[in-house]
């Protein structure tokens, strides 16, 4: 990916003070939706991730995962596979329970859309503490599948996200387009 790229992306990627409670600065990426040419970029670049990392299959995180994977999918010539929040999906499921600033959450696959020779590039808009992706991982490994990588738009480094996944990447690599 080029710095002018990273600069396009960065710059449809719009800061929302006190959202959605005080003290939260929201990182909203619906100006980058709504341009073509930086959306197309996107997609370029993470459908280029999914061939560097040799991926067979593409999870999106519920919701704005989707948003970004399933075009990503489409242009990689790969399939989608949604991990969606815990109620939604009407097969076979495994769920995976994780913890929140308060309380916790849970997030679902459909079991028979991994299989040990899925290797699995997980993406989602924003890397924060990493809690959602972890769960997601944790999700994939215990589904038997292999994790070829992760890929986030939006990395927001001083939230230590990267350090927390490391035990359940393990020698996957994790690719941020662009950090904070
Ligand atoms: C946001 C964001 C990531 C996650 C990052 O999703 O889209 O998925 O939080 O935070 P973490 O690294 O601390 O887990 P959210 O659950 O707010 O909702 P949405 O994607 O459904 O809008
Ligand atoms: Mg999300």
């Amino acid at each position: 990916m080029t710095a002018k790229v990273r600069e396009l992306l960065h710059s449809r990627i719009r800061d929302v003070a006190d959202y959605p409670k005080p003290g939260v600065m929201f990182k909203d990426i619906t100006p980058l939706l709504a341009d073509p040419e930086a959306f197309a970029a996107l997609t370029g670049v993470l459908a280029g991730m999914c061939e560097k990392f040799g991926a067979t299959k593409i999870v999106g995180l519920e919701a704005r995962g989707f948003i970004l994977g399933a075009p990503a999918a489409v242009q990689a010539g790969v399939g989608f596979i949604p991990v969606r929040k815990a109620g939604k999906l009407p097969g076979a499921t495994l769920a995976q329970v994780y913890d929140l600033e308060y309380g916790s959450a849970e997030i679902e696959v459909h079991a028979e859309d991994l299989a040990p020779d899925d290797r699995v590039l997980v993406i989602d808009d924003v890397l924060a503490t990493g809690g959602t992706a972890e769960a997601s991982l944790q999700l994939i490994r215990r589904a038997g599948a292999q994790v070829a990588g992760m890929g986030v738009l939006l990395e927001l480094g001083f939230l230590g996200g990267r350090v927390r996944l490391e035990p359940t990447l393990k020698d996957a690599p994790l690719e941020a387009l662009v950090t904070v």
